[in-house]
């Protein structure tokens, strides 16, 4: 070792040796004497050469009165004497590590050789900062341990030669055994001081070399400089194993003991301390990987929509806990997302009180009224629902089930009661949902978890009072993955609802205020306990008549709109409407008349848009000319037109419907064989109307009873409707049957419903009102229905009443005498599709 003098830190500013040009002595730029201080710049800033660089075999020194950096560690050093700057600058500007080295006395301002320790280590300089306070940083991250030989005089700062000091390689099961001891003691430490970062215990955690963990423990760990430096000189791995061990089985005996007796505040100060500093380290290597930069904004942002949001204590300090998490991480990591998403939910979600229910009910009439065509049943029911909310706000309404086939207006009546209240409407749709975390989510520790539906649309709603809409709640399947039902019934229930918990949120939600309403196709799906909690308002579809209204009031008016017409420009005649209801829909809602309807405005819209008409009204010939031929006119008639077809009354989910049942004989031994749309029950039906007509053949049809000994009956139910399966087939089945073997036609005009017994009385069977409607919309003119039904009578709308004409049945040959035409000779040939008695 060559001590000079030039390397106390002098002004050495002659000319480079190798004639490079350096900027002469800038008089103004000094305040100390550094010459070229008024170039440090931004970080990355470069800074001029204005004295000899350091030979390429020597390393330029950094000393430091405080810090001593271990290989592969990461640390910022503040530097602030001119001779450190001096040496830090010249290693930037020369793409060079560092040699940190530490002084042997803190106290001295200019260190030369000899106030310099002789081991230090070899660092990369990962960046150079100059705060707006003009303090220098450097971030650097240790390489390797260096011996210093000698100085290398002349320059301005100090350099020096040596060895560089490779790791022990090589294992050995005492430095194993040290090694893990070593861990232990770490990691034991690290659980006593709950501030240090999870991170250093991830990095010791992860550490596999023995050398790294002595090193990094040690660099941590709160010692002496001086002891750093004796752990720094240690090469040897057992003895430096050892002595880190050491050091950290006093702290450890002393953290135990401070615990022990409570007297922690001298540890924690010292904690606290350290956090700070490793803290900034980690901000640093934060900034170096190019993380840091505006997260503090980001941070500062998310605290105060969290402040903002009116969270309950829970869950605000839930969300508190998270971003204190969040900003401890590095934001390229995978949880860092997924703690962002988390707080964004917990921020976006609605959780102030709603504004309470300001209910007018003369207003609600009027929107009711405004957006829907009849239904008074209906509406008055909804009014008094609204009335008890209004009276009564905390208490437990009811929830409304709106059960209908499609397109009878369930949705829409929910969207006319949200505007009646003045609050947002959403819609969760349960069809098709078998899985219970479609309801409550999954937890957050699955990837991609989400919230489930009810707390999306609760965010989508914006509100907690929003009116929610849980569409097809009959569709709701249980599946493997445990019974959404379950987790429905804990949404409806106002005594649980008030702290919904998804599995997502992980904290309580209250859906005390939001106001559900539940739609369903049929009832009997719906899981009972969750039909227990709701009141079922039934809708069960619209005669033609009506539908013409909605269409003259609503749908022709929307439609035009919808195709950009204005009502000067377009019109369907109420005849036209008539007969799109009667020949080319068949629905108990209205949602394909609409479709229609927006179909013939089109055509009129194209005219109009290609200039050939002003004004377009369409009457019965336009709708023939512009939707084709008839769709539905005269099935029944075609279908009815031979022997052993009857039309029979089905109820389905999507209202009610017209079926046919058709039976035919060929030779055979007596079996019935049976296809078609036939659910169990159904098939008994058919077993019962066949022994019911064999036992009344001779007696009642005046027919052979041999005649079934050889020969095979086929029951068919053609595709269509899928009816709901039950008994209600029965009469039209005996029907069927009777008519075949009579030879006698059913009249075309009849439909029928009811169940049979074997002794032939008609039994009552359920939708009375729905079928009717269904007949009156087939064009049939005659139903036949059980006499015990005759209580469902007052149900049946008006103008339905006025079409049909009613039969009521207490026995199955009161329907023999009603319906079945007189023999005529079997005509020659028969419909394809009509299995006629050619065998008779
Ligand atoms: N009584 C009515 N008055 C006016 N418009 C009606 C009436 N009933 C139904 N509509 C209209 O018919 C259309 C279909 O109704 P909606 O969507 O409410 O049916 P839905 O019962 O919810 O059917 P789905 O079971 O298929 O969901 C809507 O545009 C609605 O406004
Ligand atoms: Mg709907």
């Amino acid at each position: 070792m060559t001590p000079q003098d030039t390397a106390k830190g002098g002004p050495h500013a002659e000319p480079a040796p190798d004639g490079q040009p350096a900027p002469p002595q800038n008089a103004e730029a000094p305040k100390v004497e550094t010459p070229n201080a008024q170039s440090t710049g931004p970080a990355t800033g470069r800074f001029e050469a204005r004295s000899p660089g350091a030979p390429a075999d020597a390393t330029i020194v950094v000393p430091v009165r405080s810090v001593v950096l271990f290989p592969e560690i990461v640390f910022p050093i503040t530097i602030g004497r001119p001779l450190s700057v001096e040496a830090a600058q010249a290693a930037v500007r020369e793409q060079r590590q560092i040699l940190v080295v530490l002084q042997k006395d803190p106290s001295v301002d200019a260190p030369g050789p000899d106030d310099l320790y002789q081991v230090g280590t070899v660092a990369n300089i990962l960046r150079y900062v100059t705060a707006p306070d003009g303090a220098h940083h450097v971030i650097c991250q240790g390489v390797q341990r260096f011996r210093i030989t000698e100085f290398v005089p002349g320059l301005p700062y100090l350099a020096a030669k040596g060895l560089h000091l490779p790791e022990p390689t090589g294992g050995g099961s005492e430095i194993e055994a040290r090694f893990l001891l070593l861990r232990e003691q770490a990691l034991e430490v690290l659980q006593l001081l709950p501030q240090a970062p999870a991170e250093l215990r991830m990095a010791i955690e992860g550490t596999q070399s023995p050398a790294a963990l002595a090193d990094l423990a040690a660099a941590y760990m709160d010692i002496q400089p001086a002891e750093k430096q004796e752990i720094l000189e240690t090469v040897d791995l057992v003895a430096r194993l050892d002595k880190v061990s050491h050091h950290l089985a006093h702290r450890l005996e002393v953290l135990k003991l401070s615990a022990e007796i409570g007297k922690q505040t001298r540890a924690s100060i010292d904690e606290r301390q350290r956090e700070v500093l490793l803290r900034e380290q980690m901000a640093a290597i934060q900034k170096q990987l190019g993380e840091g930069d505006g997260n503090a904004a980001e941070m500062e942002e998310l605290q105060k929509a969290i402040d903002a949001a009116g969270m309950p204590e829970e869950v605000e300090k839930q969300a508190k806990k998270e971003l204190h998490r969040l900003q401890r991480m590095p934001d390229a990591s995978a949880e860092y997302g997924m703690i962002r998403t988390y707080l964004d939910w917990l921020i976006e979600l609605p959780w102030k009180d709603p504004a309470p229910l300001a209910i007018d009910i003369a207003e609600a009439r009027k929107i009711l009224d405004a957006d829907h065509f009849g239904l008074e049943k209906i509406k008055s029911r909804i009014i008094e629902y609204l009335a008890v909310r209004k009276l009564a706000p905390e208490g437990k309404a009811p929830i409304l089930c709106f059960v209908g086939p499609p397109g009878v207006g369930k949705t829409s009546l929910g969207q006319s009661i949200a505007r009646a209240l003045d609050r947002p409407f959403v819609r969760a749709s349960l069809g098709g949902v078998h899985d219970e975390a479609e309801i409550r989510g999954h937890r957050r520790t699955y990837i991609g978890a989400l919230p489930g539906n009810i707390i999306q649309s609760i965010r989508k709603a914006g509100s907690r009072g929003a009116v929610m809409m849980l569409d097809e709640i009959d569709k709701m399947g249980a599946g493997i993955q445990g019974d959404p039902a379950s987790a429905m019934l804990e949404v409806l229930d106002p005594e649980q609802n008030n702290s919904f918990r998804d599995n997502y949120l992980g904290v309580p939600f209250d859906l005390s205020k939001v106001v559900f309403i539940a739609t369903a196709n049929v009832m009997d799906t719906i899981p009972g306990p969750l039909r227990d909690r709701m009141e079922i308002i039934s809708l069960a579809g619209y005669t033609a008549e009506e539908k013409g209204q909605i269409a003259a009031r609503y749908l022709v008016r929307r439609q035009l709109e919808a195709n950009g017409l204005k009502p000067e420009q377009a019109s369907v005649s109420p005849e036209a409407v008539a007969d799109i209801i009667k020949n080319y829909t068949r629905e108990a809602g209205v949602r394909s008349l609409e479709r229609e309807i927006g179909r013939v405005l089109r055509h009129a819209a194209v005219q109009i848009a290609e200039g050939k008409a002003e004004k377009v009204d369409i009457g019965p010939e336009q709708v023939v000319e512009i939707l084709g031929a008839p769709r539905f006119e005269n099935e029944v008639r075609m279908r009815t037109s031979s022997p052993g077809v009857a039309t029979g009354l089905a109820w389905t989910p999507v209202g009610g419907d017209i079926l046919f049942i058709e039976a035919a004989r060929t030779p055979g031994e007596g079996k019935l064989i049976l296809t078609g749309q036939l659910g169990e029950v159904m098939k008994e039906s058919a077993q019962a109307a066949l022994s019911l007509v064999k036992s009344q053949a001779a007696s009642e049809l005046g027919v052979d009873p041999n005649l079934f000994e050889k020969s095979d009956i086929h029951i068919h139910v053609p595709a269509g409707a899928t009816p709901k399966d039950g008994p209600s087939a029965g009469v039209a089945m005996y029907m069927a049957l009777a008519s075949l073997v009579t030879g006698r036609k059913i009249r075309s005009d009849t439909a029928m419903t009811g169940e049979i017994s074997l002794r032939g009385l008609v039994l009552p069977v359920g939708g009375i009102k729905e079928k009717v409607i269904a007949a009156a919309a087939a064009g049939l003119t005659r139903v036949m229905l059980p006499a015990r039904n005759k209580r469902d009578f007052d149900d049946i709308p008006d103008e339905v009443r006025q079409q049909l004409e009613f039969v009521w049945l207490e026995r199955v040959e009161e329907a023999v005498a009603a319906a079945l035409e007189a023999k005529v000779e079997a005509p020659a040939s028969t419909p394809d599709d009509t299995p006629a008695d050619a065998l008779a």
